[in-house]
């Protein structure tokens, strides 16, 4: 290495260099971004249907479950629970917003003295809530839609989970519903004007999802987590790679040069 020169060691580093360097964009035209953003890969989800304007002609006022109840004079309890679990207010709201309907369930005093002894009270306070939220469908039924609603059909208890349903079946004019744990039949329509329907059932309707021990939660996987994940991306999108290679060759022509440089000046 003596005999040369650290001008012509300069010229080859630059020669190298350069030839390096020129040769990673011919290799890859890939942008200088380390990695495509995910968020630009994968489109913006349209922008969710605007929630149909509250153009219901305003009745005066929205109609009060409890006094219709109460006219009835054999659900009691069910109006107490109504009012325990504030249900009823629900109930109201939903009437004044929505202009889907709702159903109500109504089991009567003696269905809820046909429960077997302690079942209420066994139930958690949150359990109360679903119960009577369980009693309550957020469409309105008539007797003959029953005839063509698909099972299962999903109640106010529902939430996002969905796991609060109820089956009908129906004969001519009669409904009976199943939830699995209770069976019961729909025995008189107590109230119907196109958006509240109330139904009297013989049997106070238990979900079945307050029998079945859940199942249990999926062991978190053992999926090998992408090496970097930008921050933000929820998306399953496997990363590309093909940047990350461009950057390490880059990066070893780079170290390289270095190393000349250094050996040169040495
Ligand atoms: C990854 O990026 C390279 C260039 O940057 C491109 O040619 C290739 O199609 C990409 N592959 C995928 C799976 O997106
Ligand atoms: C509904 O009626 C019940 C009984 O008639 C009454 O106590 C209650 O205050 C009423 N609720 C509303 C929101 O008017
Ligand atoms: C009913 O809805 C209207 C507008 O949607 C609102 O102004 C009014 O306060 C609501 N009434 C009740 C009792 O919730
Ligand atoms: C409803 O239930 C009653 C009593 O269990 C039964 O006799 C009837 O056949 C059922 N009807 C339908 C349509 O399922
Ligand atoms: C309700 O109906 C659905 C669909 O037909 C069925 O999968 C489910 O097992 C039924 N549940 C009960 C409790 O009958
Ligand atoms: C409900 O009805 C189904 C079939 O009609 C029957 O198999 C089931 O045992 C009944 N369940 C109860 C709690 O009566």
């Amino acid at each position: 290495m003596k005999q040369f020169s650290p001008t012509f060691l300069l010229l080859l580093l630059f020669t190298y260099c350069s030839v390096a360097w020129a040769q990673a964009p011919a290799a890859a035209p890939a942008p200088p971004a380390v990695a495509p953003a995910p968020p630009a890969v994968v489109p913006a989800p349209p922008a969710l249907v605007p929630a149909p304007p509250a153009a219901a002609p305003a009745p005066p006022g929205p109609t009060n479950v409890t006094a219709i109840l109460e006219k009835a004079s054999q659900f009691t309890t069910f109006i107490r629970l109504l009012q325990d679990t504030k249900v009823e207010n629900q109930i109201t709201t939903q009437l004044n917003d929505s202009n889907q309907g709702l159903t109500v369930f109504a089991p009567t005093d003696s269905a809820f003295s046909n429960l077997k002894g302690g079942t209420l009270n066994s139930f958690t306070a949150e359990q109360k809530v679903q119960l009577i939220q369980f009693h309550v469908l957020p469409t309105f039924y008539s007797p003959s839609q029953f005839q063509t609603a698909s099972n299962p059909l999903g109640t106010q208890a529902g939430g996002s989970e969905g796991s609060f349903g109820m089956n009908v079946t129906t004969s001519g004019n009669q409904v009976n519903i199943t939830t699995g744990v209770t069976n019961a039949t729909v025995a008189n329509t107590v109230y119907t004007d196109g958006q509240l329907a109330v139904y009297q059932v013989d049997h106070v309707l238990l979900p079945l999802n307050f029998f079945v021990t859940p199942a249990p939660a999926p062991a978190p996987s053992k999926h090998k987590k992408p090496a970097r994940s930008p921050s933000g991306s929820d998306t399953s999108t496997p990363a590309n790679t093909s940047g990350t290679t461009c950057l390490s060759k880059k990066l070893f022509q780079a170290t390289a040069c270095v190393m000349i440089v250094l050996a040169a000046f040495h």
